[in-house]
């Protein structure tokens, strides 16, 4: 059976892909985003996973404000880079996996999500940024690593979706990642955020103290997450914070309880909090039986100690009620 095995975390800055493209990774603004970074490509490198899913918002390119689908998946064979106005990145062509994305439309869709199936479509920098940042830099000719099935979220037209609808396609799909039959190791991203805000009054806001809280309850405490309302993420983090909300589609794809990998978090790069974080499904333990002799020793104990305890638990309440 197919498995998630770890959820993705990651800002996906334009000018970050920009400085990829034009070789200033190694300037002094840019070194430290980038070193933020190794860490993540190592442990990528060495887990090898099948197949990514990726969550991240079009930025205008493959929809418009004249049609924008809450959640759009990318069921298609390969998905081009998109030309956002300066020529399309000099990346790889990203190679999907319509057999399961396929399945993950048709298991989402019956559970009552109700996704855009998209057999074409181009994807923008908030995509191939966050590869490029888990996966290194790919030569246009070469291939990504590994298969990537996209899932477009709006986050740019009101009304976005709430965090706590997010969250809960992220179970969906896991429920739809486990029921696929091949034996695939699969990892999530959640992209986007964190913290900023592009034009307006208020461009170049930045908030430290809530980003950080956003990936400590991630990572802990998911739940306080789902409840945030989108207006406390314009206010705290800023008009476009509110693409922070599909860090939780990737967060609700895992377990409650996860192993925080690494976190990286950075101010600025460009006008926008960078942050980043690896969270790790425990290996599930297979649970072994007792040989049926050690099982029959330990259920006499248990026999034998019961009398001693139901007395113990009488005189407690006896006390109980004499105070
Ligand atoms: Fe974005």
């Amino acid at each position: 059976m197919a498995r998630i095995v770890a959820g993705i975390g990651s800002s996906h800055v334009p000018a970050i892909g920009a400085a990829i493209d034009n070789g200033k990774t190694e300037d002094p603004y840019w070194k430290r985003v980038f070193a933020g970074f190794e860490k993540s490509q190592a442990w990528m490198r060495e887990l090898k996973p099948d197949v990514a899913i990726i969550v991240y918002n079009d930025h205008a390119t493959a929809f418009s404000v004249e049609m924008i689908p809450t959640f759009a998946l990318g069921c298609a064979a390969d998905f081009p880079p998109a030309d956002e106005g300066w020529g399309p990145r000099p990346v790889p062509v990203v190679e999907g996996y319509p057999a399961l994305a396929s399945h993950i439309a048709q298991s989402v869709i019956l559970d009552e999500f109700d996704l855009t199936i998209c057999n074409k479509m181009e994807v923008d920098h908030g995509m191939t940024v966050p590869m490029n940042l888990l996966f290194g830099k790919v030569d246009k000719n070469s291939h990504w690593p590994c298969p990537v099935i996209p899932l477009a979220v709006n986050v740019v037209m009101y009304p976005p979706p709430t965090g706590h609808r997010c969250y809960m396609l992220g179970k969906a799909i896991r429920r739809a990642v486990e029921s696929y039959p091949e034996d695939l190791k699969v990892v999530i991203f959640g992209t986007g955020g964190l913290s900023h805000q592009i034009s307006g009054p208020r461009a170049g806001l930045i908030n430290s103290k809530w980003d950080k809280a956003f990936l400590d309850n991630l990572s802990k405490d998911p739940q306080k997450l789902v409840k945030i309302p989108h207006v406390d993420y314009m206010r705290e983090a800023g008009a476009e914070g509110i693409e922070m909300v599909m860090w939780l589609i990737m967060r609700g794809a895992l377990d409650d309880k996860v192993d925080e990998v690494y976190r990286f978090y950075t101010v600025p790069a460009s006008n926008t909090a960078v942050g980043h974080i690896i969270l790790a499904n425990r290996p599930r333990a297979v649970r072994q039986r007792a040989p049926a002799h050690k099982a029959a020793k330990r259920a006499t104990a248990r026999k034998a100690k019961a009398p001693a305890k139901r007395a113990a638990a009488r005189a407690k309440a006896t006390l109980i009620r004499g105070r």
